[in-house]
């Protein structure tokens, strides 16, 4: 990792929007489990090779590799139906691979339930009903400690420092918030098992562009705190200019590989998936 890698073309210009102090003591989750340390050059995250479908159907990963470093944002795009929900489902043990690993901090996890990955470190915001409408921002951020058998507490209020609205909205349900503050509701969830890897699936869907940009800096922000993030987006753009990494998938195969910032500069990738 460079020295800044936000720096310039992001950041949080907008700090004063949301929460000026940052997040501070939001820690990663250390210790689970027997670890050992991942051998030198593999990443903290890799899926790598992925080949499958769902069920008995036909593959939709063609020898797919994603991987994320440790503290740092990996960016997934690309085509409506191009497979980036299903490599995201893959990665959290959701699909039966038949070619291809998972390795998560050196661990090869790949034959481990979901449940058991969230114990390992994984939290992952689907792209769809990712949360409790009918329950309270605060049963649903309980609801994501569902694992945890220690004193969550604090972390509750390390997510409420990092959205501030979310402590004042606390005991309102869920389903009345808007598309943004529920957004902020499922990655708070997802942040209460205090995940080393946060897996989020097109988290700025459906919000406006200012409320997109708060978003991504509080993503930037929880990066920082030593979380690795790995993100699908339609923003592509956007998503990219924060991305210390990017995917460019198409027909369930890696078509661009490489940081965000070359992605954006490739006009192959600009003309193709960027609109110009
Ligand atoms: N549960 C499922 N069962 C069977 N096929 C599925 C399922 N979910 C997705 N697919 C198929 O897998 C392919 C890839 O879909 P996927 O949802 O991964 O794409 P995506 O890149 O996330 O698209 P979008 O940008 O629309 O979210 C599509 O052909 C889709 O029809
Ligand atoms: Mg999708």
């Amino acid at each position: 990792m460079t020295q800044n890698p936000y720096q310039d073309d992001r950041g949080n210009k907008d700090r004063s929007i949301g929460n000026p102090d940052g997040i501070g003591t939001l820690t990663p989750a250390e210790g689970l489990g027997t670890k050992t340390s991942p051998a030198a050059g593999q990443p903290f995250l890799i899926g790598e090779n992925m080949t499958g479908g769902y069920g008995k159907g036909a593959d939709i990963l063609h020898d797919c590799t994603i991987a994320v470093e440790k503290g740092e944002i990996a960016v997934i795009v690309g085509p409506n139906g191009a497979g980036k929900s299903t490599g995201m489902k893959a990665v959290f043990g959701m699909l039966n691979l038949r070619q291809g690993r998972v390795v998560l901090d050196g661990e090869d996890i790949t034959k481990l339930t979901p449940q058991a990955r969230v114990a390992k470190g994984m939290g992952f915001v689907p792209q769809t009903s990712n949360i409790f409408t009918s329950m309270t921002v605060e049963e649903n951020l309980e609801m994501g400690a569902f694992i945890r058998t220690d004193d969550f507490r604090g972390t509750m209020e390390q997510v409420y420092d990092l959205f501030p609205i979310l402590k004042e909205k606390r005991l309102q349900p869920a389903g009345e918030l808007s598309g943004g503050q529920r957004q902020q509701v499922a990655v708070g969830r997802a942040l209460m098992t205090k995940p080393k890897l946060l897996m989020l699936d097109e988290p700025t869907a459906g919000v406006s562009p200012i409320v997109m940009d708060e978003l991504f800096d509080r993503i930037i922000e929880v990066a920082r705190t030593g979380i690795s993030i790995l993100m699908v987006e339609q923003n592509a753009r956007q998503a990219l200019e924060i991305a210390d990494k990017g995917y460019v998938l198409v027909q369930g195969r890696n078509a661009y590989t490489d940081t965000g910032k070359a992605l954006l500069a490739d006009p192959e990738v600009r003309k193709s998936f960027l609109g110009g």
